[in-house]
């Protein structure tokens, strides 16, 4: 017999210094944005494919792990591109987030930089890039757009070296946005203070700048202005956006540090692979010679372990820190940033592996199905 005793209400929020796991985060963060914003976050492009298949890509693999392996307090702690990270884990730039919290991109580097992990700090932000860099101390990385002309782009460089950034981050998958029909829907697109922070000079330069930036125009960049820029570039590149053998070795003979294997979480071409899924073909094709991360579809620690199983040096969170910071600001990012690394810190245990150097591919198997 039904009883109103047996109605059970869903829990409130819980605050963010008590958030104790990642499925609570995740769950608040719609709650706390309008329905724009929270198409904006989460939607990905045309049917969604590739955003589906990047989250089911973890489904595939299985943990082989060690028992009575003698591990006590396995170590997170790793370099990449000459940073010392607490753990193998950076923050994937995301643009426009002030619409999920009026703290934006700084909340996200204060957070980062307290738990020593490394911000990628995005473009496309509501302050200019000085702003952002002064929120706190610790290595950062700046990404631009691979579009505009090479003094316009080495402008901007030469002020990410200036305002102390430690690396660039050049997205090469965005030469025009992708066709997202979950924002387009509800005939939303961000409005311009979120993400013309960066477009200053004169009144024409800024015009022009935030109209590149505004992406709506294809891109004349080839690997030849990569290379061509490279050497006046005087801290250690990535490219983001890399799925493919050709433009791994196109990357290495442009002479970059290091190739992130994104679809941009499945927000530009829509049916093409989930990165994990890609991650081998770039790994055969960079042999060593530059440094492999890995984004799209990493939610929890059990995912961090599978990519850096499959080879990846770096794994970048996009959504997962986007929505800490819908969900809570700056303790929002620092609850996700904390979860990850404890659920990768348990994860590694139980697994039998002290550190980094003993994740390899002996832990993981493709799961039948
Ligand atoms: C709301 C949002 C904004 C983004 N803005 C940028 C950006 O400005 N530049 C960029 O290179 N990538 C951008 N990305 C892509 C992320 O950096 C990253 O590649 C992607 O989120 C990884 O997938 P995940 O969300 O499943 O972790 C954005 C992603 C989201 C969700």
């Amino acid at each position: 017999m039904a009883s109103q005793s047996m109605t059970v209400s869903p829990p409130p929020a819980p605050a963010p210094t008590q958030f104790t796991t990642l499925g609570e985060v995740y769950e608040t963060a719609p709650r706390m944005l309008s329905p724009e914003a929270w198409a904006y976050l989460d939607g990905g492009a045309g049917a969604e494919e590739t955003l589906a298949d990047n989250l089911r890509a973890f489904q595939r693999w299985r943990l082989r792990p060690r028992c009575l392996a003698g591990v006590v307090t396995p170590s997170t702690a790793t370099q990449f591109l000459g940073m010392p990270l607490a753990a193998p884990i950076l923050t994937a730039p995301i643009g426009s987030d002030i619409l999920f919290h009026p703290d934006g991109q700084c909340a996200t580097v204060r957070a980062a930089a307290r738990r020593g992990i490394v911000p990628v700090v995005s473009e496309a932000s509501h302050w200019p890039l000085e702003t952002v860099a002064a929120c706190a101390d610790g290595p950062k990385v700046m990404q631009l757009h691979a579009w505009g002309g090479r003094d316009e782009f080495l402008a901007l460089v030469e002020r990410a070296e200036r305002a102390g950034f430690s690396a660039i981050c050049v997205t090469i998958d965005c030469p025009t946005l992708g066709w997202r029909e979950r924002i387009m829907r509800r005939r939303f697109t961000p409005r311009d203070d979120a993400w013309t922070g960066n477009c200053v000079g004169p009144p024409g330069a800024a015009a022009a700048a935030a109209a590149r930036l505004s992406g709506g125009r294809g891109s004349e960049w080839t690997w030849e202005t990569l290379a061509d820029a490279r050497p006046a570039i005087g801290l250690p590149v990535m490219v983001k956006g890399v799925l493919t053998a050709e433009d791994a070795e196109a990357a290495v003979a442009a002479g970059v540090d290091a190739v992130v294997v994104s679809n941009h979480g499945g927000r530009q071409l829509d049916g093409v692979p989930a990165t994990l899924d890609q991650l081998p073909e770039v790994l055969e094709a960079g042999r060593g010679r530059v440094a492999v991360a890995l984004d799209g579809g990493i939610r929890r620690g059990t995912d961090v372990l599978k990519a850096l199983a499959l080879g990846a040096d770096v794994v970048l969170v996009g959504r997962a820190a986007a929505m800490g910071l819908a969900a809570a600001g700056e303790p929002g990012v620092a609850a996700v940033l904390r979860l990850l690394v404890e659920e990768l810190e348990r994860s590694m245990l139980l697994a039998g592996r002290a550190d980094l150097r003993e994740i390899d591919r002996s832990l993981v198997r493709r799961s039948a199905d």
